[in-house]
Formats: C-alpha cells, sequence, structure tokens
C-alpha cells in the first residue's frame, strides 16, 4: 500500500492504450471498511499490485480492527471514490441497494470496474449493472455476493459452462443452518438456538432477513441469472423461513430418516418454467446436503453433462468473503496489469425475465404433523382426506398423546402437487378430530 498513485495512474493510461506506460499498481477505491472490507484491507494492504487510493466509510472517527491504519484513506464520502480519476477498480461493500447502486452505476459510467460482494445490488439490479458494465467496455464481478468464500459464481458461469443446468439446491444461509444444527443436535428450541447465534456472532439483532429466508431469496436469484439467464424479482419468490420448526418436527424428521434445512431451491422445467422457490425441507440422510453442518453452507448443482456435483464451506464471514471477493479484484488487476481486456468470458450474458412456475403446481412429498382427537378411525378419515385430493400416503406415525390429551400424527406423503396437498390439508382441517395443524414441510 506504498506505492504512489502515478504509478498506478501508468496501468489507467495503458488500459486507455497509451502504449509508453507500463505500471505497476492498480489503484482500488473501495466503499466500506466493515466485515468484509476490514479482510479484503488485510489481504492487500501490502501487496505489490493493489493501491488503496480511498476507502468510504459511514463515521471516519470509528475504532477499527485494523492496526496502523491511516486515516487520510478514509472519506466519508462515496462519490468521492467513485469519481476520483485516478481510480481504476471500485469494490462496494457498502450493503444496501438503493445507494449502492446509485454508486456502482456511477462508477461504471466513469469506466470503472466494480467488485461487490451485494447480493441484494445483483439480485435487484443484476440485468441493468451487467448491461452498462458491457456498454462500458468493464467488468462487473461479484464472486462474494453467494455464499461468501464458495466459489460458485465462477464455476457454473464458466467451469460449468458446458452444461445445460438442471437444478440448483443450496444452502445458503450460515446463520440458520447454525439454528437448525443446534435443534437438531442438542435438541433446542429455535428461540434457544437463536439466542445461542446471535451470542456467538452468527445472527443480527434482528434475524428478520436470515430466518425469514430473505437472504436465501436474493442469493437463489443471483444463481438463477448465471446458471439459467433468467432474471428473477426476488421478492417474487415463494419464501417460507425457520421460525415454526419445533424440536419435535426435527425429532420426527429424524426418526423418519430426514434432517431439516432451509434450502433455496431452482429447477428448471421441461417447458422452459421455473420452479425456484426458498423454504425448510427435509432432507434424506443419504443426500450430501443433509451433512452441512453449523454455519456452512453448500451448494448441490445437477447439470446435464457434469451430473451433481457440490461446493461446500464457509458462506460468510470477513476472511472466507474477503478471499472471494480479493480473488475478483486480482482477475481484474491481472488483465489490467498486463494490458489485457480483464477476463473477457466473465461478461453476464443478457438475462430474460423468468417465467416462474406457480407454487400450486411445484411437485413434492410432504410432511405434514397435526394433532388429532385421541379415538378410532382418526387414522382412517386423514386417509380418505388424502385419498380423496389424489395424495397416496408412504408413511402414517402417531407420535404419543399431547398433555393436553390429543394425539399427535405425523403423515409423509408419496410426490404430489402443492394444489393437491393443499386440498388435502384443507379436509383434513374441517374434520371434526383435527385439533391443530402443526407444520407442513415439503422433501427434497
Ligand atoms: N459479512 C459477511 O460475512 C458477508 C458475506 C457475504 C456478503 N456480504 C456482503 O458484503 C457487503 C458488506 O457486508 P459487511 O458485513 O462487511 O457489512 P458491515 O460490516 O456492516 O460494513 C459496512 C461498511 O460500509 C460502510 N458504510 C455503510 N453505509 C455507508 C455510506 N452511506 N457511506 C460510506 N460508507 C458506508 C460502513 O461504515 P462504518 O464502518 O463507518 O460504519 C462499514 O464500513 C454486504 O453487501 C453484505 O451483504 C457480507
Amino acid at each position: 500500500m506504498s506505492s504512489p498513485p502515478s504509478q498506478a495512474l501508468s496501468d489507467q493510461n495503458a488500459l486507455n492504450g497509451n502504449p509508453q506506460t507500463t505500471g505497476k499498481q492498480v489503484v482500488i477505491g473501495m466503499i466500506g471498511l466493515g466485515t468484509v472490507g476490514s479482510g479484503v484491507f488485510k489481504i492487500f494492504r501490502d501487496h505489490s499490485d493493489i493501491f488503496f487510493q480511498k476507502i468510504a466509510v459511514r463515521d471516519s472517527q470509528k475504532n477499527r480492527n485494523i492496526t496502523d491504519l491511516d486515516s487520510d484513506l478514509l472519506s466519508q464520502d462515496p462519490f468521492e471514490v467513485v469519481r476520483d480519476p485516478e481510480t481504476q477498480v471500485i469494490v462496494e461493500l457498502m450493503g444496501g441497494a438503493e445507494l449502492a447502486r446509485e454508486l456502482v452505476v456511477e462508477a461504471l459510467n466513469n469506466g470503472k470496474h466494480v467488485v461487490t460482494a451485494n447480493k441484494e445490488l445483483i439480485a435487484k439490479y443484476g440485468p441493468e449493472l451487467f448491461e452498462l458494465a458491457r456498454k462500458n467496455n468493464v467488468r462487473i464481478l461479484f464472486e462474494g455476493a453467494v455464499a461468501g468464500g464458495i466459489p460458485i459464481i465462477m464455476p457454473l458461469k464458466l467451469s460449468l459452462g458446458a452444461n445445460k443446468i438442471q437444478e440448483i439446491a443450496g444452502i445458503l444461509n450460515g446463520t440458520t443452518n447454525y439454528i437448525l444444527t443446534k435443534m437438531t443436535q442438542e435438541g433446542w428450541s429455535f428461540e434457544q438456538a437463536l439466542a445461542e447465534a446471535q451470542a456467538k456472532g452468527f445472527a443480527e439483532a434482528d434475524p428478520t432477513n436470515d430466518v425469514e429466508g430473505f437472504d436465501v431469496g436474493y442469493k437463489i436469484s443471483v444463481l438463477s441469472l448465471i446458471a439459467f439467464k433468467q432474471e428473477v424479482d426476488p421478492l417474487s419468490i415463494h419464501r417460507e423461513g425457520i421460525t415454526r420448526i419445533t424440536a419435535e418436527d426435527i425429532q420426527t424428521a429424524r426418526e423418519l430418516g430426514y434432517v431439516i434445512k432451509l434450502i433455496g431451491l431452482a429447477k428448471m422445467q421441461a417447458d422452459g418454467r421455473l420452479d425456484i422457490r426458498v423454504h425448510p425441507m427435509l432432507i434424506p440422510v443419504s443426500h450430501p446436503l443433509s451433512n452441512i453442518q453449523n454455519e456452512f453452507n453448500a451448494i448441490f448443482v445437477k447439470g446435464d453433462a457434469v451430473g451433481e456435483v457440490m461446493f461446500y464451506g464457509r458462506g460468510a464471514g470477513e476472511m472466507p468473503t474477503a478471499s472471494a471477493v480479493a480473488a475478483d479484484i486480482l482477475a481484474i488487476a491481472t488483465g489490467l496489469l498486463k494490458g489485457n481486456e480483464p477476463i473477457p468470458s466473465m461478461i453476464i450474458d443478457p438475462a430474460t425475465p423468468a417465467k416462474l412456475l406457480p407454487v400450486g403446481e411445484t411437485r413434492n412429498k410432504y410432511y405434514l404433523r397435526l394433532n388429532t382427537n385421541d379415538r378410532p378411525k382418526v387414522i382412517g378419515h386423514l386417509g380418505n382426506a388424502c385419498g380423496d385430493a389424489g395424495v397416496s400416503l408412504e408413511a402414517v406415525m402417531q407420535k404419543g398423546i399431547n398433555p393436553d390429551g390429543t394425539a399427535s400424527i405425523v403423515l409423509l406423503t408419496q410426490e404430489v402437487t402443492e394444489k393437491q396437498m393443499n386440498q388435502a390439508l384443507e379436509a383434513i382441517r374441517q374434520q371434526e378430530s383435527t385439533q391443530a395443524i402443526g407444520c407442513l414441510l415439503r422433501v427434497l
């Protein structure tokens, strides 16, 4: 971090086609020096190829966990960073969608490459930003935006580029995976596991974004942009969180040979419609996703040529995410330093708006837990309600008698449409012996 900007400026000149200049460093302007930004700064502060020109923060007086940070480097004006004429690459690590979009649009229009880890930004505005990058002949890279340190964007785009991707199923949120793991291993309630996740720094004080599945919605929508070249409004994705999962569901699932995980799912149908959703699912213990524990993430991909592949690792955190962001920076820097176009193969193809499969038409096996009166013929009535809706049962379990005298019953169905399952559920709800519907979950 000691090289004068004039050296780096010579690279800008080289990029602009000035043949006399051969520079040594690429000039970076960063927006955000929080969790991820600090990690990126630590990786590059003494790097021979990278020069930090300015870093925008909200509060330049804040105490930061970075030794010998030169306070002259900090600015409270992020527009100063994207407008700096010497800066070649803008690294956006601020978060949020609207201001980040404004800054990234200005950076791209100013001819600067952009690296970001902002899933919300890419999920909401990706296609517009990719088009702008194309128009300005610069790159926008975002490997850190999905699953932190796990390489998945480049592998989907490049390494699996010869495949027609058929399905992506991801454990894409470390907070919820940590909570579900603790509920499974320790028998804790959701509330207990959430409190522990907050104490360990894995969950925010307001955990809504994670536990209600919004975060996974952004990520699966970004993956669909790359894998299927389809644009999905993240807020239109069918989404259910994990707050209604009980320790009893987890225990029962285990007895049936499953674990419960929050899954971001995207499946391309033969008719070109995209089945995309976020919800908890029962995962068979034989499936590789069932073994992903604690805050780890994994993405299971099916391609027509490769078959099944799975990517596994740390999906968040300072250094794992910085690892992905720093690799994007280096990919661009290498091109700039060699006077080449940085990685032309990472130009993101235009996406078309996805035609979504309505959730009622999706096909799943289902797990249903309910409380009924404890008396003869109840199981027969449940079977009839399912049969009338065309729902065949794979297993029926009576789990015992609850303290209030009701019987706890679990049904596992064969594969049916969601519409059929809802029809069966409505008929069950209407039965006089039904006391409470506990939890309805889909099976992967
Ligand atoms: N944390 C992770 O593990 C992780 C993983 C994958 C992706 N990401 C993504 O990476 C991005 C950054 O996340 P993070 O966890 O590093 O966030 P963070 O710790 O909250 O840091 C945000 C940084 O942005 C600065 N900032 C916020 N608003 C600003 C403004 N208006 N002007 C200038 N600076 C501003 C903050 O300044 P102050 O320091 O002065 O407050 C802070 O340095 C987000 O898009 C996030 O989704 C994070």
